[in-house]
């Protein structure tokens, strides 16, 4: 890590806080009527994994207005573990793209047969076309939130990164922006490849572009992989 990269860690005191997003001008709580009820179901179900992007760019700006509102999450203790990496140089997208590839042939070869040949026939990211791509890793040292609430689940730690994904994934698609989160990777590779601290663990490699299409069916749907899970099957009462 350089010099400079160091001095934007969020620990560090000296660092400028970031802008943080607009909301209405007044403290009066918004009332969420039907209208916007039915447009945020509207946005669940229209927000999709991404993997076909069109490479026009996407205003720096508005790459960091959707981290910053990523950064309104819920955190365990309020720790805000989330760093972000927006991943520009050629040559480590190049070797994030080549992890893949070794990451996803042998994961074909755990598959047999038709299955086999439906998951090789599957598009698993957008590397080549998506013109932001941004890591997102947990701080897991981070002293930020001092420990409470995750003495017995320290896994908390990662799942308040999650979080910020989320908020990342709904943000970005209510500006018709596309993100498609790739896990199919050496997380030692990429982490070497970033140049970030041994502490920072990997949680999601994002591919961010304004999609070819838009689509009310996952991805996996469409192409028979896995069919959406009916609500009551995974809900249990005791
Ligand atoms: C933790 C996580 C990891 C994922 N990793 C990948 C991936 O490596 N490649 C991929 O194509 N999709 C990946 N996805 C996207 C899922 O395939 C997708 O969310 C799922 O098929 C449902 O589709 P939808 O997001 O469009 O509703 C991942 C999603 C999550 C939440």
């Amino acid at each position: 890590m350089t010099e400079t990269d160091r001095a934007k860690t969020p620990d560090d005191p000296t660092r400028e806080a970031s802008a943080s997003p607009k909301g209405s001008e007044t403290l009066t709580p918004p009332v969420f009527d039907q209208s916007f009820q039915q447009q945020f179901i509207d946005l669940l179900l229209w927000r999709r994994d991404v993997r076909r992007f069109r490479t026009d760019p996407i205003p720096e700006a508005d790459i960091d207005g959707l981290i910053a509102e990523a950064c309104l999450a819920p955190s365990v203790g309020n720790c805000q573990p989330w760093r972000f990496v927006k991943v520009n140089a050629p040559e480590r997208r190049r070797a994030i793209r080549d992890s893949f590839e070794r990451a996803n042939q042998q994961a074909l070869n755990d598959y047999e047969g038709e299955r086999a040949k439906l998951y090789a026939s599957l598009k698993l990211q957008g590397m080549d076309q998506a013109p932001v791509q941004l890591a997102v890793f947990a701080d897991e040292e981070t002293e930020a939130g001092m420990g409470l609430g995750r003495k017995t689940m320290p896994e908390m730690l990662d799942y308040s990164a999650v979080a910020a994904v989320q908020l990342l994934w709904l943000a970005a698609r209510v500006k018709g922006i596309g993100m498609g989160w790739v896990s199919i990777l050496e997380p030692n590779v990429v982490q070497q490849v970033l140049d970030v601290p041994e502490h920072w663990r990997l949680i999601a490699y994002l591919c961010i572009g304004y999609p070819e299409e838009d689509n009310v069916v996952p991805e996996l749907v469409r192409h028979g992989w896995q069919d959406r899970i009916d609500p009551h099957d995974v809900t249990l009462d005791r």
